[in-house]
């Protein structure tokens, strides 16, 4: 079976891709513009060098920071609101996952109406939304490269995603010069979200030769560059791998998806606000190994790919050395590896359960088929 494969219009990636903003800015002809953002990204001071760059070639801007961490159907709804009441006619999201998620969302919503929660599921936004640039500054969602948008439904405790092919960015800007302040635990925890899309990209029923390209790349990558990206957050070369690797991942996610590790991932997000990277680093290594048995020369090949000395191995020796290799580096950029950790007790397991279950869309990609049995085993394994 043949997949589609789809990129931005438009991709600036490496050191200096950043100089290109205004040329891009100038081509929508937009009179104002949106910059959403956080907190976080302000307080790094990154703002301020954007709005400059956007107001140099004639376009107002105004800003929308209130973007939190694991951003709330509300909060895209009350962006989408502004850029519809504001006549905004090009947004620009500067950030990690949290305000291109929420760029999307508004982006979306601004032309089509309605709430994010109308539109939860599959191709089902009708009309292409308001134009937008996305700059990522940490190397890890992927978002920029995706048209998928993941929004927390606060009653329900649950996070849940919007698929379209109107969400897919129309220009990416991939700098890595504005990945240097970010902190060693943000880096940690999105750097092995990277390697997630990459592995479980690579790995997936969805998988085509040409995403596989990309993850590979990608996950030697990340493996050669996470640990001093972490612990020397200054190193610009190791910055810059990680920029690539996570853009890499990011395009073999769009077009190939993820797979269990995400979906048993999400319910720890959505009821205890354990954020997205370190969701998915604790359940990366205990489905990895529920996983390896599915594909033994693919997860071979991702060990080899990780560094491990597979030559001469079988290849279930060189597939269990990808679990290893994961495990060693969770630990070693220090993320917790036990859900207790994180405040999950016995008593939530059934909840996670039932949650991850739900997660149909991300399961049926997974290579090894996990029945209610197989998740509970391995939250249960973890805690
Ligand atoms: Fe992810």
């Amino acid at each position: 079976m043949a997949y589609p494969f789809r990129l931005p219009e438009v991709v600036y990636l490496g050191r200096g891709a950043l100089a290109n903003l205004g040329q891009e800015v100038k081509r929508f002809a937009a009179s104002r513009a949106l910059l959403i953002t956080d907190a976080g990204v302000q307080a790094a001071g990154l703002d301020k060098k954007i709005i400059g760059m956007i107001e140099e070639v004639g376009t107002k801007v105004d800003v929308f920071a209130e973007v939190e961490a694991e951003p709330s159907t509300e909060t895209v709804d009350r962006a989408g609101r502004l850029v519809r009441e504001g006549g905004y006619q090009l947004l620009v999201a500067l950030g990690g996952g949290s305000p291109m998620d929420v760029t999307k969302g508004a982006s979306v919503l601004a032309v089509n109406g309605g709430s994010i929660k109308d539109y939860v599921g599959i191709e089902l936004i009708p009309q292409k939304g308001v134009p937008a640039i996305f700059i990522p500054t940490t190397a890890g969602t992927g978002s920029e490269v995706t048209q998928n948008a993941i929004f927390a439904f606060k009653e329900e405790q649950v996070k849940k995603g919007v698929v379209s092919r109107h969400l897919l960015p129309r220009v990416a800007i991939v700098d890595p010069e504005l990945t240097l302040s970010c902190p060693p635990r943000l880096t940690a925890a999105t750097g092995v979200d990277a390697l997630v899309h990459a592995v479980e990209s690579y790995t997936a029923l969805k998988a085509t030769p040409q995403t596989d390209i990309y993850a590979l790349e990608a996950i030697r990558l990340i493996s050669a560059s996470l640990r001093t990206a972490v612990f020397n957050g200054s190193d610009l070369e190791a910055r810059e791998k990680m920029a690539l690797g996570s853009f890499f991942a990011g395009v073999s996610l769009a077009n190939a998806g993820v797979g269990a590790v995400h979906a048993l991932a999400y319910p720890l997000g959505g009821k205890f606000h354990v954020s997205h990277g370190v969701s998915n680093a604790l359940l990366f290594a205990p489905v990895l190994e529920f996983n390896c048995l599915s594909n033994l020369a693919k997860f071979a090949r991702v060990a080899g790919a990780m560094g491990e000395p597979v030559a001469g191995k079988s290849c279930r020796e060189a597939a269990m050395l990808a679990v290893k290799a994961v495990r060693e580096l969770v630990e070693d950029v220090g993320i917790p590896t036990r859900l207790r950790d994180v405040g999950v007790s016995e008593d939530d397991i059934e909840f996670l359960t039932l949650s991850a279950e739900k997660q149909t869309r991300l399961l049926s990609n997974n290579p090894r088929a996990m029945t209610r049995k197989d998740i509970e085993r391995i939250y249960s394994s973890t805690l």
